[in-house]
């Protein structure tokens, strides 16, 4: 039996926010109120789901955000949940206020809540990936990503004139929970002398050597860029052990946050729009419990439990190149 028509839509943003998550929703609310649906915005994520903080969307009310960065609609992370009495709850919810189907806009822990959310009380869910750290599968980049290389990158460019007028070393630290492509693309293209992520480890005195290295060829500053990893701050602890091995002085430089805000670039504004009327559309087909990505250009569906498991292949020739061309 067909799915009953679509009437009603939600739609939301979860976990760490990124830029380009208003130009999805924007597009999310002027697809579906194109197609005849209704939009209902829900604040603060699944917290927000659960606190029935529901908001009509019209087309106006997404006026003027595609340029910001953030979430109009707030975004939270939500350990309460992990537990299925709380999903269950939540599915009350969305059929009391007659939302038919929902969209989540967020990382692989959103997509983990919204695929239960779909197995265990039958809400159909839509995910659009939204999250700086691009370690979703099924999507070359997902939304924000290419805005926080861009931002690292800036401030990688400001690092390298007060590193070479000091001869220094610096550590500079981006984020990637668990994840390195943020540090591949900003260190290939901010031309640092080694990255260190977490797909190949590297020890210390690998770091020492490549340091070392650079001087000898007349190098008089490095840039070593790092992932945060599952251990945010280790540049600090890096950069300890660097001083304690070889008697290298250098400084760190954490990008932290930094990297969440700003005005996304047109990559991903463009990004977000293909993906957020592709979700409205492939719904409005009858089919549930997908994430919408663009691959080789084009953007398709795939199952949601398909972007978390197993890990986004790392692009080696790229990191070997910036090690290539650091020389
Ligand atoms: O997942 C996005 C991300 O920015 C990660 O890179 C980082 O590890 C994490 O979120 C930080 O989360 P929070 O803002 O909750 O400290």
């Amino acid at each position: 039996m067909p799915p009953p028509r679509l009437r009603v839509l939600g739609v939301l943003t979860s976990g760490g926010d990124a830029p380009g998550m208003n130009a999805a929703i924007r597009a999310v609310v002027r697809t579906a109120i194109g197609r005849g649906v209704l939009v209902v915005g829900i604040e603060r994520g699944f917290s927000g789901l659960i606190m029935e903080k529901f908001v009509p969307l019209e087309r106006r009310s997404v006026a003027n955000i595609i340029q910001r960065g953030g979430t109009m609609l707030l975004t939270s992370r939500c350990p309460e949940f992990h537990e299925r009495k709380v999903r269950a709850r939540a599915a009350d919810l969305l059929k009391r206020a007659g939302i038919g189907a929902l969209v989540v806009i967020g990382g692989d822990g959103s997509f983990r809540g919204a695929h239960l959310l779909e197995q265990e009380t039958g809400v159909r869910v839509a995910g659009i990936p939204g999250t700086i750290d691009n370690d979703l599968n099924g999507t070359g980049t997902t939304i924000g990503f290419d805005t926080a290389v861009n931002t690292a990158l800036e401030a990688i460019d400001r690092i390298r004139d007060t590193a070479a007028s000091h001869e220094r070393v610096f550590f500079i630290e981006v984020m990637g929970r668990a994840a390195g492509y943020i540090a591949l693309q900003v260190g290939l293209a901010g031309g640092a002398e080694a990255i260190l992520v977490p797909e190949i480890p590297v020890s210390i005195r690998s770091v020492a050597a490549s340091i070392r290295r650079g001087q000898d060829v007349g190098k008089r500053s490095s840039l070593i860029v790092v992932a945060e990893g599952e251990e945010p701050g280790r540049s600090f602890r890096i950069a300890r052990e660097l001083l304690r091995m070889t008697g290298e002085e250098s400084r760190v430089v954490v990008l932290g946050h930094i990297q969440r805000g700003g005005t996304p670039t047109a990559a991903d504004r463009v990004l977000a729009s293909r993906l957020g009327s592709a979700a409205v559309e492939h719904l409005l087909k009858g089919e549930s419990d997908f994430m919408v990505g663009v691959a080789q250009g084009e953007v398709r569906a795939v199952p949601l439990p398909s972007t978390w498991r197993g890990r986004k292949p790392f692009d080696r020739r790229l990191y070997d190149l910036a090690g290539i061309l650091a020389q």
